[in-house]
């Protein structure tokens, strides 16, 4: 059977407290009550709850006394409901830890919502606090978020191969998630208690490359004061990530080749030669079969470092992957920002969709992390979407996406409230206008805190 989800109701008015109780007991809330502070919390000691429903005039004190006692416990989570003279006061109750607050008289759809919605995030916050570290952990097929079938096969074939000896050559655009896809390998692999050492080929100069990769010993030239076994060694049983590798010298290129053919590496001045045990994963961006075509890229080693091949495709041919990626990303947005956005409206969903992505899941990333910082409601909206995304949009008309008077009033309030901490006076002062005016727009606004 679903668990039944536990509320509090502190709340002396018993017509009231009544009410609310019926409204909830109708949809399978388990509900328990409270008429003063002191019983509000004797019962607190005993149990957690869900979500607290909190009045702050109380007959034998404030609520405020109870919020204090509980606001360092997350797993209580209190929404203070609050009447007319005592706005501030929630205010000032949300600065110390309340998730939201009703205003009195709410009608039932408004209780319903509120509370449907509490619960819900504070399930996902418990879930979150675990989660987050495994779904940053950049070393899982687990963390490739998927639901093409393109990706499907890619993903089952990488698990197939993890064990084997044979070179990988990854391809694909920029930001596919090669370099994800070369880790997951390694670190599901038998390879994965040994090295994954990660070499740009673009970054290291032909002078040294050689040593870098392949070693030398002491006295090679004149800077070698002692020997260096090269990153090829280095990686032990592990794997050696070649990422960029059209971008290889054609003298590397060589020397690659003979390595790979041969099994082995001398280090430069050494008489010695010592076998690789390392698995050789590359990656490229670029079309490496045109490069070899126009001569640019060895055949020979193309052929060395391609034995098993995956090609990554890009965003755009396979949009089924958008929407889940991008809610993999507000969902870790969420967690590092302490916000609670939820979803994405449905026609920021569509312009997603239709948006080409040239820079594919890295872009999706910085957009969705980026929007995040801005967003202030449970939504992200077509507002929120960056130019250049709803520049693509087939329907888009420029003058319905510019913001109204209102709206820069709203965000100007929201970032004064946020940048004092919630301080109703400070704030007032900054906007330049009275206390009451600010109650005002805070309710005309419908702002919480976020
Ligand atoms: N399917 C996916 N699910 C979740 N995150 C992903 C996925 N694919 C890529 N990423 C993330 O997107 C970012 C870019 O991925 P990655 O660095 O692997 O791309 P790349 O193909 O190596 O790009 P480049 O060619 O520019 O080096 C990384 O932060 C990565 O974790
Ligand atoms: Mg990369």
């Amino acid at each position: 059977m679903k668990k039944k989800h536990s509320i509090l109701i502190v709340e002396d008015d018993i017509s009231l407290r009544n009410s609310i109780k019926n409204i909830l007991k109708r949809r399978e809330y388990e509900v328990s009550e409270a008429n003063s502070v002191k019983t509000a919390l004797l019962t607190l000691k005993k149990r957690v709850f869900d979500l607290i429903l909190l009045d702050i005039t109380l007959k034998d004190g404030s609520g405020m006394n109870v919020l204090k006692k509980i606001s360092n416990d997350y797993k209580n989570r209190v929404i203070i409901i609050s009447g007319t003279g005592t706005i501030d006061i929630a205010v000032e109750a949300i600065k110390m830890g309340a998730f939201a607050f009703l205003q009195k008289p709410a009608g039932r759809d408004v209780i319903l919502e509120t509370v449907k919605k509490n619960i819900l995030l504070n399930q996902k916050l418990d879930d979150y606090q675990t989660l987050i570290s495994e779904l940053c952990d950049k070393s899982k097929f687990e963390n490739i978020i998927f639901k093409s079938l393109q990706m499907k096969k890619i993903i089952q074939k990488a698990i197939k191969i993890t064990d084997l000896d044979n070179t990988i050559l990854i391809s694909g655009e920029t930001g596919t998630g090669k370099e994800l896809l070369a880790r997951a390998i390694h670190y599901t692999s038998k390879r994965k208690n040994d090295p994954l050492i990660t070499i740009n080929s673009a970054s290291i100069p032909d002078t040294l490359a050689e040593s870098e990769l392949f070693g030398f010993e002491a006295g090679a030239f004149t800077d070698a004061i002692s020997s260096f076994p090269g990153k090829f060694i280095l990686a032990g049983n592990g794997t050696i990530f070649l990422d960029e590798i059209s971008e290889l010298s054609p003298l590397i290129q060589s020397k690659l080749l003979r390595v790979l053919e041969s099994g082995e590496i001398s280090p430069l001045k050494s008489a010695k030669t010592k076998k690789i045990n390392a698995r050789i994963i590359t990656a490229t961006n670029k079309n490496l079969e045109t490069l070899v075509k126009k001569g640019l890229f060895r055949k020979d080693l193309y052929y060395r470092i391609n034995q098993i091949n995956i090609h990554i495709p890009p965003l755009r041919k396979r949009k089924t992957d958008i929407i889940p990626i991008a809610e993999h990303f507000l969902f870790i947005s969420n967690i590092t920002l302490s916000k609670r956005i939820e979803r994405f409206d449905d026609e920021v969903k569509e312009t997603l969709l239709q948006y080409s992505w040239p820079g594919n899941i890295r872009e999706l990333k910085n957009v969705i992390n980026e929007l995040s910082l801005f967003v202030s409601g449970p939504e992200i909206k077509m507002k929120h979407l960056p130019y250049s995304i709803l520049m693509q949009k087939k329907s888009f008309k420029k003058e319905e996406h510019l913001t109204t008077l209102k709206e820069i009033e709203r965000n100007q309030i929201i970032n004064v409230l946020k940048s004092t901490n919630f301080n109703i006076k400070k704030s007032a002062k900054i906007l330049g206008i009275s206390r009451p005016s600010i109650y005002k727009k805070i309710k005309e606004f419908d702002i919480n805190k976020i």
